[in-house]
């Protein structure tokens, strides 16, 4: 299965990603992850990265469409990959589909989490994420059992550089300019399946996966 996940920050897209990859086998690739990596590690990438994700801007289509093509060709994604945080513009989704079409595969579904505004200011504000392991948890909705601590392995747990109140307010602009046409895009293309992600976690998740099965069907 190749699916790729769409919403605004904050919609709970690496969440739910996370959940899925265990679900079905496949690898999460988190466009954002891969970058933050780089980030920490200083690496000359890194730094280029860094001044548009500080600053909540995309990074330029050249970059990332050059760092998914090598991690598509990785040897875990042969049965499939679940997509989190690409394509982000018209340019990545069109590079996506050649890229693919190369290969003679195809995505077989696009789940679009859609959350209002307000939702994502209280969710990214209150958002903590593993340093180690990269769990994410919410101080409100899905606290960890010990203060700063992650559940799983222990880990510190660490506030985003870009989850500052006016970064946030510009990554929702960013994303409603440059992102959101891709809603149209794959309604055209059949593949968008669409979630309310004001629900909680589990139930989102439940959605998910009901619909993906029935689109399965479909597309038997
Ligand atoms: P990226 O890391 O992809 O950030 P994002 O898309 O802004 O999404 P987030 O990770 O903030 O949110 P999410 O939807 O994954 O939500 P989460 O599950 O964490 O990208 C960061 C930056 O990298 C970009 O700004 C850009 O600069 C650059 N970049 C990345 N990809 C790029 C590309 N393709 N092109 C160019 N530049 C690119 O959940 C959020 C919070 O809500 C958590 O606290 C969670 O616990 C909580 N939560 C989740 N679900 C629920 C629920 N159902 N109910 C209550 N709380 C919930």
């Amino acid at each position: 299965m190749r699916i790729i996940l769409l919403g605004p920050p904050g919609s709970g897209k690496g969440t739910q990603a996370k959940l899925l990859s265990k679900r079905y086998g496949i690898p999460h690739i988190a466009m954002g992850d891969i970058l933050r990596e780089e980030v920490a590690r200083k690496t000359p990438l890194g730094e280029k990265v860094n001044v548009y994700m500080s600053k909540g801007e995309l990074v330029p289509d050249e970059i990332v469409i050059e760092v998914l093509k090598k991690r598509l060709q990785e040897a875990d994604c042969t049965n499939g990959f679940i997509l989190d945080g690409f394509p982000r513009t018209l340019n990545q989704a069109k590079a996506l589909d050649n890229m693919l079409s190369e290969l003679n595969l195809k995505i077989d579904a696009v789940i679009y989490i859609e959350v209002p505004d307000e939702e994502i200011m209280k969710r990214l504000s209150l958002r903590r994420t593993c340093k180690v392991c990269g769990r994410i948890y919410n101080l409100h909705y899905n606290p960890p059992k010990q203060d700063g601590k992650c559940d799983v392995c222990g880990g510190e747990l660490i506030i985003r550089d870009d989850d500052k109140p006016e970064v946030i307010k510009n990554r929702l602009k960013v994303y409603n300019e440059q992102t959101k046409p891709l809603v149209d895009y794959y309604e055209n293309h059949r593949l968008l399946i669409r979630i309310n992600g004001v629900n909680t976690i589990d139930s989102v998740f439940q959605q998910i996966v009901e619909k993906l099965s029935l689109k399965k069907k479909v597309n038997q």
